[in-house]
Parts: structure tokens; sequence; C-alpha cells
């Protein structure tokens, strides 16, 4: 299947042109105050909406071998106070290439003499504001302006590597992760104190070295994910930048690692065929002792482009995972080809009602809507961001710290076609069709990957 992108050269599922339209970089760091604003900013909003994608910084030699995955990462942020958009700022991660690209010099903090490309999330951990993606790199700590300070691994007390999708347990206040090295047959799980320093890691052997994006936290586990993408030596010989396969034969399963317990006290449970799974949403024990899960769920992935994750639709799943039979059931929520899963994150590991991800008829070419997805009635109800303007990831923000779920505001960066240019707008979550305030940005935003909102 191929798209005509909306702007600047064919962007096809089977070819891999993710240097043009809106996934092309933009290369000016850019500080821009007062934004101009439609509507209303609602006045408890009092933060910055953060979110990173990667951005190459030297021009892309090969467009078609590129991968998305593999810019450096930039950074975007708008600051919002007292019912006003105070500024907008983009910035490089500033990571070895970076650094080097712009001539500047080392920046503070441990090094590991590499980093992968910090394009993958932006997380508050302990306090700090860390810019993160996972396989190896170290998190970067960034200043409320976005700059980088410096790489960080905990005071010194990270395992091998980090994550860009740890869960904070809003009962406890601490950061869980499970992380991984590509070439090490392991994962590790990892608990950051509220004081951003490692309290306890798990080593878990894990042979067939699969990629491990996301994971799951419940009250009483965290869930390793083991799916079929896996690192591939002969990938990386060969210069991929990203050398991981679609393994059908690797097979899918998800590992319950009880919150306290060791290795040997993990469950796996094996998911029928071999569906892969980036994203997932919110988790939480049941009465009967399974894990009920959400996930953004794939046929396959990298099977046919090995530089796009887009090569297949993705959709919504529960999976009930059952440590007493060691099996995992499926079961078809939401068939909108959809992405980005997110939820109000008070409600990490607890049972819960919504969940909110951005949707497409034709996922290349970018997201157009945003669905909130009611799990427990099993009905969704989506809004669509209208000709020409396509969506990022949304965001969940309480309108209070005592606001009941759902009861908050949905933020997007949305990228306009036409003019070339980046909204961010505000819905309440309760009111999907009339967004109550659109902050026109001046510059554009490329597609990325992850952002929050991290609040004053
Ligand atoms: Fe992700």
């Amino acid at each position: 299947m191929t798209v005509e992108n909306t702007e600047a050269g064919p962007l096809s599922r089977d070819g891999s042109l993710y240097v043009t339209g809106n996934y092309a970089p933009v290369q000016k760091e850019v500080t821009a105050y007062d934004l101009a604003v439609d509507g209303e900013i609602p006045a408890e909003l009092s933060g910055r909406l953060l979110r990173v994608g990667p951005n190459p910084v030297s021009p892309v030699t090969d467009p078609v071998n590129h991968h998305w995955f593999n810019g450096e990462g930039m950074l975007h942020g708008v600051r919002l106070r007292d019912g006003k958009a105070e500024w907008y700022r983009n910035r490089f991660v500033r990571g070895t290439k970076v650094l080097e690209a712009l001539g500047e010099p080392p920046i503070p903090g441990p090094t590991r003499g590499f980093d992968l490309a910090n394009n993958t999330h932006v997380m508050k951990i302990g306090g700090s504001t860390y810019a993160l993606t996972e396989a190896g790199s170290l998190p970067m700590l960034l200043s409320y302006e976005l700059a980088t300070e410096r790489r960080s691994n905990f005071g010194g007390t990270m395992g091998d590597a980090f994550t860009a999708h740890p869960r904070l347990d809003p009962v406890t206040g601490e950061t869980h992760a499970i992380t991984y090295v590509p070439e090490h047959e392991k994962v590790q799980y990892q608990v950051v104190t509220t004081e951003g320093l490692v309290r306890r890691i798990v080593d878990v052997p894990l042979p067939g070295r699969p990629m491990v994006h996301d994971t799951c936290l419940t009250a009483k586990y965290i869930v390793i994910m083991d799916m079929p993408v896996t690192f591939s030596m002969e990938a990386m010989q060969r210069g991929d930048s990203v050398p991981f396969i679609w393994d059908p034969g690797h097979g899918s399963r998800v590992g319950l690692l009880p919150r306290e317990g060791s290795a040997e006290d993990v469950v796996w449970c094996e998911l029928p065929g071999t569906p892969f799974v980036f994203h997932t949403g919110n988790a939480y024990d049941a009465d009967d002792g399974t894990v009920v899960m959400e996930v953004v769920r794939y046929e396959s992935m990298f099977r046919t482009n090995s530089h796009s994750p887009f090569a297949d639709d993705a959709h919504l799943y529960r999976w009930t995972v059952n440590p007493a039979t060691r099996t995992v059931t499926e079961q078809l929520l939401d068939d909108h080809a959809q992405e980005f899963p997110r939820h109000d994150e008070r409600l990490v590991g607890q049972d819960y009602r919504y969940s909110y991800t951005v949707t497409s008829d034709d996922v290349p070419k970018g997201f157009t809507g945003l669905l909130k997805y009611d799990v427990k009635r099993g009905t969704g109800e989506s809004v669509d961001y209208g000709r020409g303007m396509l969506t990022m990831e949304t965001v969940f923000v309480p309108t209070s710290d005592s606001a009941a779920e759902d009861d908050g505001w949905l933020m997007a960066y949305v990228h306009d076609v036409a003019t070339e240019r980046c909204d961010v707008v505000i819905r309440h979550a309760q009111d999907l069709a009339n967004p109550v305030a659109t902050i026109h940005l001046p510059v554009r935003v490329p597609f990325g990957f992850h952002g929050n909102w991290i609040a004053d």
C-alpha cells in the first residue's frame, strides 16, 4: 500500500521514507513567547506539556534505508500558566552525535562512551525530568527550559540500562522499569525510589534477545513483555541502525514477576499465535487471580518493512493473563487502527475505566482522531481532528488531584498539513467535540513518540 504524503514524497508501507512530510526533521532550535490561543486555557494548568521524537541532526544520506526510530532526540515543550501559553521551545537532546554536529563540548555526568538517541519519552522520575530511551543509553537530565544538563545513572545506582516506558506507581511514588541491553539474554527489573535512586535490581534470564519496549504494573506484579522482535547480530553486522528483526519463531508471552519476588518467581504465560505489542495501556489484578491488561496489538512487526513500525495496523485488545493456566486470552476491544494508549495515571495498576488512543484510516500518513474507550461498557467514542490535522499522542491531565477518572484535560500536539505548523489542542475528556483551547505554535513539530504533562 502506498499513500501520497500530503506534503512531500511518497510515504509507503513497503519503502521507508521517514524523512518526508511531517516525519522530516527540523534543524532550528526555537524559543517563542506568548503564543496565540483560540479559546481558553484552563487556569489550573500550570506546567509544561513536553514530548520527544526522532529528529536526525545531520542530513540523512540514505532516506530509503533510514529507520524512523534512529533519529537523534528532539524535545518540544509548551509552558502553561495562569491561562496563558507562556512559551514554546524545541531543543535537541545533547547526545554524542548532536554535540559533534553542533560543535559543542561534552556534557557532564557518567558516560558509556556512546549514546543511543534519547528520543522516546520524557518523564519525571524521582523529582527530575529525563529524556529516555531503551537498550543501553543513559537517561538525560533536563533543565526546566529543556537544556540537556547531564547524563544520569541515578547516582550510580542504575543497572545495565534503563527504559523509555517505566511505570510510576501512584500509591508509593516509586518508578518501576523493565530494562534490557540487546546483547544480554536477560532483562532487569529496577525500582527507582522517590529520591531518584534505584533500590532494587532483579536479573531475569530471557533467551532470544527480544526488544522489550513497554511493561505493565499491577498491585502484585510487574509484567515482562517477551515479544517476537529480536536483536539480530546479522542485522547489526550489515549495519542496520536498529538491528532487530521480525522473529515469529520466538513466540509471544508475558511474564508476571511479583513486585518483591525474584527471577524464579516469574510465571510465564503464553499468547495464542505470535502477536507483537509495543505499547500497553493500564493493567490490574482481577479478583480471580488473573491480570487484566490492555494492549495495542500488531499481527506482526518489521515483517515486510524493517524500517517502519506501521507496516501493519494495530488494534486495541484486552489480554487476560492467567498464572494458574499459564495462558493469555485475547479479546478485541476496538478495531480502529490506533496507537499510543494513555490513561489516567493516578490509576496505574488499579481497576480503571477509560483509555485514550489516537486513530487513523491511513496510519503511515498520520493519526487523525482521538479515541476514548470505556473498558467497562466496551464502547468507544471518537473525534476527528478535521481535514489535514494529524495528531500525536494524547496526554490525560486530571482537572485536580481529587477529580474523578475522566474528569480531566486531553492534550495533544497536532500537525496542520496546510500551514506546516503545529497546534496544541486541549479538550475536556467528557466533551470531546468541543476543544476548550487551541494553542498555535509558530513552527512545525515533527511526528514523534511520547511525552507527558509535567506539572509545576
Ligand atoms: Fe513507546
